[in-house]
């Protein structure tokens, strides 16, 4: 029996850090063994808030580097660029076709970045790009006719239009889509270092996150300084940033030594000190082999370019199957 397909994307927004690691590609990597797995580097979505050429250019490399230095396996997995597979866009014209204005401008998505352009500048522009970019992702989605989808929370909405969209494609000009089913990944919810009342993010700060490759003394300068009891919390509860240093442990697999400092804790011997040293151990454990692993391909631009190409065109193959069918079922001309 063949394997069920297993499709996702991430932008290319620079560096992955912990909870773009802890969140998807860690799932991403283990899902592999069990499904035929696509996985996509969407640089076309990417351009739907402002944005530097150079930059996204850069980053879409970078994003494809570090997604093989954590484990995506080429030998195992299709890891394909957006824009290198037209296919996308070509079948987002057609699902822009079945996608009424209204579904898409309850998009919780799009009124949030709308809202974000225009805090910045009364006269930023919000693009029609941003306004259907649910759809050119459930064309994502839909062009692989994949099973499952594994992604966050936050992207439920999203699979929830794919579904609408596949469903009524369906009724209209005959079945050829499955629904795909959202595969949930559970997140650690990981906090600022420096804020632990904040979610860990990119956005708040260099002091706020650890990025996936960071360098070690960076990474221990960032939990040794990292804010522990804030003095105002009760008795007996555990401060947000001690609680947070326990799930950064957690996260990284060190289930006895969190046991052991939980007792320490309770028992109120708990040196702070030596949580964050265990912490800072954990860390340089998870990040060593990913740094140098990333330094090793981005040594090797031309082996990263190749499989950016071949996998690209294997991903092409797929949906271009999708595409003739397409073609014929919404009365194109699809002269071979
Ligand atoms: N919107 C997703 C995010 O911001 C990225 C994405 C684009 C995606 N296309 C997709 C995720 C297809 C899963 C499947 O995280």
């Amino acid at each position: 029996m063949s394997k069920k397909r297993v499709l996702s994307c991430i932008q290319p927004t620079g560096e992955i850090h912990l909870g773009n690691y802890f969140g998807a590609v860690k799932n991403w990597v283990k899902l592999q063994d069990e499904y035929s797995c696509v996985y996509g580097v969407v640089d076309l979505h990417a351009m739907t808030m402002p944005y530097d050429p150079k930059v996204l250019k850069e980053n879409t490399f970078r994003m494809v580097v570090e997604l093989l230095a954590c484990g995506i396996d080429p030998e195992k997995s299709i890891l394909f660029v957006q824009s290198l597979v037209p296919q996308h866009t070509e079948l987002a014209w057609v699902f822009n076709c079945v996608t009424s204005y209204g579904e898409l401008s309850r998009m919780t998505q799009f009124k949030d970045k709308t809202e974000l352009l225009q805090s910045k500048s009364k006269k930023a522009i919000i693009s029609t790009g941003l306004f259907t970019y649910p759809v050119l992702q459930a064309a994502d989605i839909l062009v692989y006719n994949a099973d499952f989808v594994p992604v966050g929370k936050d992207q439920e909405q999203h699979l929830e239009l794919t579904r609408n969209i596949a469903v009524r494609f369906n009724k209209q000009f005959g079945v050829y889509f499955n629904e795909p089913e959202p595969l949930f990944t559970e997140i650690p919810k990981l906090m600022s270092l420096a804020d632990p009342t904040k979610k860990m993010s990119k956005s708040l700060g260099e002091k706020h996150y650890i990025g996936l490759f960071e360098e070690e003394a960076k990474i221990r300068k960032k939990v040794r300084s990292a804010v522990t009891d804030t003095g105002d919390t009760p008795e007996g509860v555990m401060s947000p940033g001690v609680d947070n240093l326990f799930n950064l442990l957690k996260a990284c697999g060190k289930v006895d030594a969190v046991e052991s400092f939980t007792t320490d804790h309770n028992s109120g011997t708990l040196r702070y000190k030596d949580l964050k040293d265990a912490t800072a151990d954990a860390l340089e454990e998870l990040i060593n082999p990913f740094r140098s692993k990333k330094e090793q391909l981005l040594n090797d631009r031309a082996y990263v370019e190749g499989i950016m190409k071949e996998h690209s065109q294997k991903a092409a193959e797929i949906a271009d199957e999708t595409l003739h069918n397409v073609k014929r079922l919404t009365g194109m001309f699809d002269i071979r």
